[in-house]
């Protein structure tokens, strides 16, 4: 699949994989739908970009919030039809309290990270679905294989997502529309500056959206990396239940759940 000259939507554009994405596919003469709740961000990037605002477009919307998202997808539906395929990559990081659940902060991840695709793809996907081509991706993580330490809002979150789109592919294995999951491990982005804790295998922004480009030309379904960090969750994936707890275990110290605010 040729991702060059096609019209793209991605979502959480204004930093790290998304802004990286943006900057490569814009480079292979692509058209793009920019969104992220900070649309200066977003025009800044634009203004750097081939073809610039005469080309792409940016659309600020919260994704925690359903009718921006409803509204946008409209706006998209009427004005941007021609829409080729999606990178749903926006999402919040952040940690976890077992002692004190933030049922709040946990709901924001959700919100974003889960719904704030499904949404997208509940909307937009009949477009695609109807036309028998594109492709829709998603950005999980290698977080969402299984649990961990002081991570049970995000790595629950990303886990749903991934499942959401195994299944989503499984119902549509015949439509000519191409489902893809991204499971990073770390990637240098204001995401991991943020947290704290060890970061092994951690690569840079323009490797990982290279990587991601690459996979999604190729078709793949599971676009994992970097490959020493795959093969580790993979190894976590085997280890008897016991043994994983007792390697895990206070690996990472209680961290209060991002809201709203992140
Ligand atoms: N970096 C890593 O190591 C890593 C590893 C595995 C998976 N991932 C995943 O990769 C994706 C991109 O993360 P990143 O590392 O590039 O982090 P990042 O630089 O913090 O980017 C996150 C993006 O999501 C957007 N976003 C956050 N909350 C939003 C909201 N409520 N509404 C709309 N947009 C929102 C942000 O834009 P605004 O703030 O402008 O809204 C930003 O553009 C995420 O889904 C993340 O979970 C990252």
């Amino acid at each position: 699949m040729k991702l060059a000259q096609q019209t793209i939507l991605i979502t959480g554009a204004s930093s790290g994989i998304g802004a990286e994405l943006a900057r490569q596919l814009a480079d292979r003469g692509c058209r793009l739908l920019l969104t992220a709740r900070r649309g200066a961000l977003l025009d800044e990037l634009i203004a750097g970009l081939p073809g610039g605002s005469q080309r792409h477009c940016a659309f600020s919307c919260d994704l925690s919030c359903p009718e921006e998202v409803e509204s946008l997808c409209r706006t998209i539906l009427g004005e941007h039809a021609q829409l080729d395929g999606m990178i749903l990559n926006a999402g919040v990081g952040g940690g976890f309290n077992a002692a004190a659940i933030d049922v709040a902060g946990l709901r924001y991840q959700f919100e974003v990270n889960f719904w704030g695709a499904v949404g997208f793809i509940a909307r937009l996907s009949p477009l695609l679905l109807e036309r028998r081509k594109g492709f829709i991706a998603v950005t999980s993580s290698l977080a969402g294989y299984r649990g961990l330490p002081a991570a049970a809002a995000y790595s629950a979150s990303k886990a749903a997502l991934t499942r959401f789109i195994e299944s989503m592919r499984i119902d549509c294995r015949r439509s000519g529309v191409h489902f893809a999951v991204i499971s990073p491990g770390f990637v240098r982005t204001p995401m991991t500056e943020r947290g704290e804790g060890l970061r092994p295998f951690m690569i840079d922004v323009p490797r990982a959206a290279a990587i991601i480009i690459r996979g999604l030309e190729r078709r793949r379904y599971e676009i994992r990396f970097p490959w020493l960090m795959v093969l580790l969750v993979r190894f976590g994936l085997i280890l008897p239940e016991g043994l994983y707890m007792k390697l895990l275990a206070g690996r990472r110290k209680p961290q209060p759940t991002p809201g709203a605010g992140s």
